[in-house]
């Protein structure tokens, strides 16, 4: 029989390129997506068994593209994690038109497209599957300074979840989400930098803050993440539909 296949959205970086290693390691074949098809195959480069392809979210078709592409030369896509992800720090009253757009149409609709893409695929080759969104602390609380506009999209990533659950479920197409901390990323350097700047702050008494938020005592890696999204997809999971799994320290309980 053929490997399962699973799609990591945005997995040239930080959590995208752990998910993407881990489940490498567990077996999978990855497929590595990412805006910048070069970094996608150096990474697939050095993982066991993985392939690469261009995918961005915000492009209609992008993502149909690469999962019909993956049923063709595979025959089965059993697992698609949505990870790529954008953030940007500002006031509420401060937050631009531009910005709010993109924030939502790479978290909001890139995760909705995406998860059409990828449930009309499994149905097409009949296998059941699995779908993690990647949400975030700020997809279950709000008290969070500098990020209104990424707090909506996350709180809405849950949302879709669930509606998506719900109406694949039939079809034995599981849909969860995760919802990290601070993850040690990119993303997470430039949020220190922004938050810094934004409170007259240094870095070092910001990133303290954040691990002083977290009751276990520790900045997130990303290999934390993967190991939850390997959990949500694999057979451990079969009964969980619908979930927004904390994985954040306890940063965020609920
Ligand atoms: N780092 C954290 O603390 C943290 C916490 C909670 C949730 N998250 C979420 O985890 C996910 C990964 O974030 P990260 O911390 O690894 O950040 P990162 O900036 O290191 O990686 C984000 C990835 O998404 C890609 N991306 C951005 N726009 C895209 C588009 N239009 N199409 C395809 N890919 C695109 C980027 O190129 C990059 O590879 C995001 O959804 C983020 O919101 C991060």
């Amino acid at each position: 029989m053929s490997a399962p296949t699973a799609v990591v959205t945005g997995a040239t970086s930080g959590i995208g390129a752990a998910i993407a290693a881990d489940l490498a390691g567990r077996g999978y074949h990855v497929v590595v997506t990412g805006r910048d098809g070069e970094a996608a195959a150096r990474l697939a480069a050095g993982l066991a068994d993985a392939s690469a392809a261009v995918l961005d979210v915000t492009e209609p078709g992008s993502a149909a593209a690469v999962a019909d592409a993956v049923v063709r030369d595979h025959g089965r896509l059993d697992a698609w994690v949505s990870n790529a992800g954008v953030s940007h720090m500002a006031g509420f009253l401060d937050v631009a038109a531009a910005d709010l757009d993109r924030t939502l149409d790479v978290n909001v609709k890139g995760v909705f497209r995406c998860g059409q893409a990828a449930a009309r695929a499994m149905l097409a080759c009949g296998n059941e599957g699995s779908i993690v969104n990647i949400a975030s602390i700020a997809g279950k609380s709000g008290r969070l300074p500098y990020l209104s506009d990424y707090v909506a999209s996350k709180f809405a990533v849950v949302g879709l979840t669930q509606a998506m659950a719900f109406e694949l479920a039939p079809h034995k197409i599981r849909v969860n989400s995760i919802c990290p901390g601070f993850v040690v990323t990119p993303m997470h350097e430039r949020e220190l930098g922004w938050e810094a700047e934004l409170r007259g702050a240094t870095i070092d008494a910001v990133r303290q803050g954040w691990i002083d938020d977290t009751p276990l005592g520790r900045l997130e890696r990303p290999e934390d993440v993967a190991e939850a999204v390997a959990f949500l997809l694999g057979p451990g999971s079969s009964y969980i539909t619908g979930e927004a799994l904390a994985v954040n320290g306890g940063t965020v309980m609920d």
